[in-house]
């Protein structure tokens, strides 16, 4: 009886070491199992990482021990995603499309409990390779839209996550410069209360942007994807405002409204995107792909990527990425950029971990094999049990 026993805890200790190397094997090794996603083009200069909508979520002294365990487990999991591409991946640029962190409505010391975890647990600069740094972008979560938008919540936004508005060149030579410009899209459209936040982007779009007389490409990193009708992404045109007491200003926006689309195109990529670029845009989490190409002197939209349109002229591909957020499969996006002679291509590809019981169970496998079967094992064949 005893002996049948033996056998039988030494097959299942077995299999739990077993599943425990499989389980971290995976873990830290899934982006080889998708050697087409989770790689760059083979010739690309711009390797462009992009984490969609991660937005982190908070807990207070009224919170369950669940609640915690399930926002410190949350965060180890999308700390994992980011270090382990970091580490295989060796971006150029990382981008966090918005919605940083969850809800525009929390107190600053709830934000700036976020704010820690997002640096310290999650996308920790130290794992960076040298030279680059975390592009964050404004979110509705982080800064509100437009009608919510305050001073207060703007500035310590900044204080956290830095500017709003900026453009950034990059590359050697001449003929190899591209540009970034990351665009606050929440202002754009309005009305809003603080007027001045909406001025100040337009500012930036029409004197900084426009004018500045690049003709490289651009990659324009924004949250609020641009107009398009219904059917060609999961989200479809939505806008709702706040009522009479409270100046109708903006309260919620699926898209920019089609003005705005329209101009925001024009002043970043000129008609008909004569320098090439791309737009990357987070707030869909189910992510997305259209283009936009210019046809009699406006922009049209079309769903998928410029190949499969019809366009003339190549057209400006818009990603919207998909989020990292568990229940979407712990996505990064990876933006491949390169020049052959002075056509510039991007190519866009979701690299995708799994839910995040993939991440709790190989934790627990771990330590069911450290606490649990390694010492059983080991007393079995030293003939001690
Ligand atoms: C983005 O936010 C993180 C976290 O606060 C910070 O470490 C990083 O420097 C910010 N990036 C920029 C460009 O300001
Ligand atoms: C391209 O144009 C042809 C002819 O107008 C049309 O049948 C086809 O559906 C178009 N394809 C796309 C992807 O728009
Ligand atoms: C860029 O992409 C277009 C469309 O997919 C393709 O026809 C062209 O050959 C590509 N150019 C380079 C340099 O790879």
């Amino acid at each position: 009886m005893w002996t049948a026993l033996r056998g039988l805890l030494k097959v299942v200790g077995w299999l739990v070491l077993a599943a425990t190397l499989t389980a971290n094997l995976y873990l830290y090794y899934y982006p080889l199992l998708q050697p087409a996603a989770c790689t760059w083009r083979a010739d690309s200069t711009v390797r462009l990482l992009a984490f969609g909508d991660p937005q982190i979520r908070g807990s207070d002294a009224s919170s369950s021990y669940r609640t915690k365990l399930d926002l410190y487990g949350n965060d180890h999991y999308l700390g994992h995603i980011y270090k382990t591409l970091i580490g295989a991946l060796q971006p150029t640029h990382v981008a966090v499309m918005g919605d940083l962190v969850s809800s525009q409505w929390i107190p600053d010391d709830n934000f700036y409990e976020r704010v820690q975890r997002y640096q310290k647990r999650i996308f920790r600069p130290e794992l960076l390779p040298s030279g680059t740094d975390i592009i964050n972008i404004t979110g509705n979560h982080d800064i509100g839209y437009a009608g919510e938008v305050t001073p207060e919540r703007v500035a310590r936004y900044e204080h956290a996550f830095g500017q709003l508005n900026f453009i950034q060149y990059y590359g050697a030579e001449e003929k190899d410069k591209y540009r970034i410009v990351v665009l606050n899209s929440l202002v754009l459209d309005g009305p809003m209360g603080h007027d001045r936040f909406r001025q100040e982007a337009w500012h930036f779009l029409e004197t900084v942007v426009a004018r500045d007389q690049f003709t490289g490409p651009t990659i324009l990193l924004t949250h609020v994807p641009l107009a398009k009708p219904e059917g060609l992404c999961s989200d479809g045109p939505y806008f709702t405002y706040y009522g009479e007491e409270y100046g109708r200003v903006l309260r919620e926006q699926n898209h920019l409204t089609e003005q705005t689309s329209q101009r925001v195109l024009d002043l970043v990529f000129g008609p008909g995107n004569p320098h090439g670029g791309v737009i990357l845009t987070g707030h869909d989490h189910e992510g997305c792909e259209s283009t936009y190409y210019y046809k009699e002197g406006r922009w049209a939209v079309s769903a998928g990527n410029p190949a499969a349109s019809n366009a003339t002229y190549p057209g400006v591909h818009e990603i919207t990425v998909r989020s990292m957020m568990g229940e979407f499969g712990g996505n990064g996006g990876l933006l491949s950029g390169w020049r052959y002679d002075n056509e510039w291509n991007f190519t866009f590809t979701l690299c995708r971990f799994g839910v995040q019981h993939i991440w709790w169970a190989s934790k627990v496998l771990t330590g069911v094999s450290v606490g649990v079967a390694v010492p059983v094992l080991s007393l079995l064949y030293l003939g001690l049990l």
